[in-house]
């Protein structure tokens, strides 16, 4: 490995072509090396529109080339364990995204495998790389908020095909998985602890069987409580909010931010207002060039992946209290 990483692409996967690849192509210190498909037609097309230099016509093929240094794996939630497991054992470093797994223990066998052999592992939720992420949380540290009561947080969007991956019930679809899986996320992160209730009603498509909106309560030991929702029928919808003992921060644009468009954090203290001006930054070149740095310098990603494992864990009590059964 020189100073730049080779990226193997495990599918044709929209993210991928949308923001992933492009992100891994600006980046500094990686290059997309392959894609791999289960068409050898649709990989080649692939590798073709996007300038990528290998088209594998298999995902095993591109898992054992020796020349990838470290794949991303954008397959549909219920796939995510099952060729994450073929890149540990493969001794691959892998950047997997959200939600790591179907559930929090396939989760934990998936972090385990590749800890057992020491190889780089991280789950793609790439809003936290977002400088305005980072501010949030020290505003919150300086205790801009006073002491933080209330955590609120919403994700919602329109799906726009039926035959859409998030809406198939055996790959782990639902808004829960797709996007509430961010609420949690973020609403775990800025409370600096782990929820120990959890409380949530779901509305699931007749047609779908998944989630297509639910609304769930996290309660925190501090005291914290946190409400969100998320939903693949309502308009898009970003936004998360705290309230405490003496302000408010509101984050309108909270999980995907454009890359060229400045972004703001709107804070409130006592009486005082200030609107926050973020610059603009690629929260998925940030995050490509952490894992790529993380594994030329032998360093843990900054986040850690038992993260996932505790995300998941809360996702299926979310689950459990809403009646679906397990995936
Ligand atoms: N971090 C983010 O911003 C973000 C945004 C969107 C999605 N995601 C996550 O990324 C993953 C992919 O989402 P996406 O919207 O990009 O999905 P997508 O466009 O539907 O792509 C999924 C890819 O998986 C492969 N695949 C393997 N088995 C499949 C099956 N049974 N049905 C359908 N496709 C199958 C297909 O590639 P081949 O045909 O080439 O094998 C397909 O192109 C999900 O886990 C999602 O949660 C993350």
């Amino acid at each position: 490995m020189t100073d730049q990483i080779r990226w193997g692409i495990l599918s044709t996967a929209n993210i991928g072509r949308k923001a992933v690849i492009p992100a891994i192509q600006a980046s500094r210190n990686g290059v997309v090396a392959a894609v791999a498909s289960r068409s050898a037609e649709k990989a080649e097309t692939f590798a073709r529109d996007l300038n990528i230099p290998q088209a594998y016509p298999t995902y095993e093929a591109l898992i054992a080339a020796p020349d990838i240094d470290a794949i991303y794996n954008p397959l549909p939630n219920a796939d995510h364990a099952a060729w994450s497991l073929r890149c540990a054992e493969a001794g691959k470093p892998a950047l997997c995204e959200k939600p790591l797994a179907r559930d929090g223990d396939e989760a934990q066998s998936m972090v385990d495998a590749f800890a057992s052999r020491e190889v780089l592992f991280a789950e793609a939720f790439m809003y936290r790389f977002h400088p305005q992420t980072q501010r949030v949380r020290e505003l919150l540290q300086d205790g801009r908020v006073g002491d933080p009561l209330v955590l609120n947080a919403t994700f919602t969007f329109q799906i726009r095909r039926e035959n859409d991956i998030r809406l198939d019930l055996s790959l782990a679809g639902g808004a829960l998985m797709d996007v509430g899986c961010y609420c949690v996320n973020v609403m775990r992160l800025l409370a600096g602890e782990e929820p120990t209730a959890m409380r949530a009603a779901a509305q699931v498509g007749e047609r779908s069987g998944v989630d297509e909106v639910l609304t769930g309560l996290l309660t925190f030991p501090s005291g914290v409580e946190g409400h969100f929702d998320c939903s693949l029928r309502a308009h898009r919808t970003h936004t998360y909010e705290i309230r405490g003992t003496q302000g408010r921060i509101l984050v309108e644009s909270g999980f995907v931010m454009p890359a060229d468009t400045e972004t703001t954090i709107r804070v409130w203290h006592g009486d005082a207002y200030e609107a926050m001006r973020i610059p603009p930054a690629n929260s998925y070149q940030l995050m490509v060039e952490d894992f790529a740095d993380a594994l030329l310098q032998s360093r843990p990603p900054r986040f850690a992946p038992q993260d996932a494992v505790d995300n998941m864990r809360v996702l299926d009590a979310l689950r459990a209290a809403a009646g679906m059964v397990p995936f």
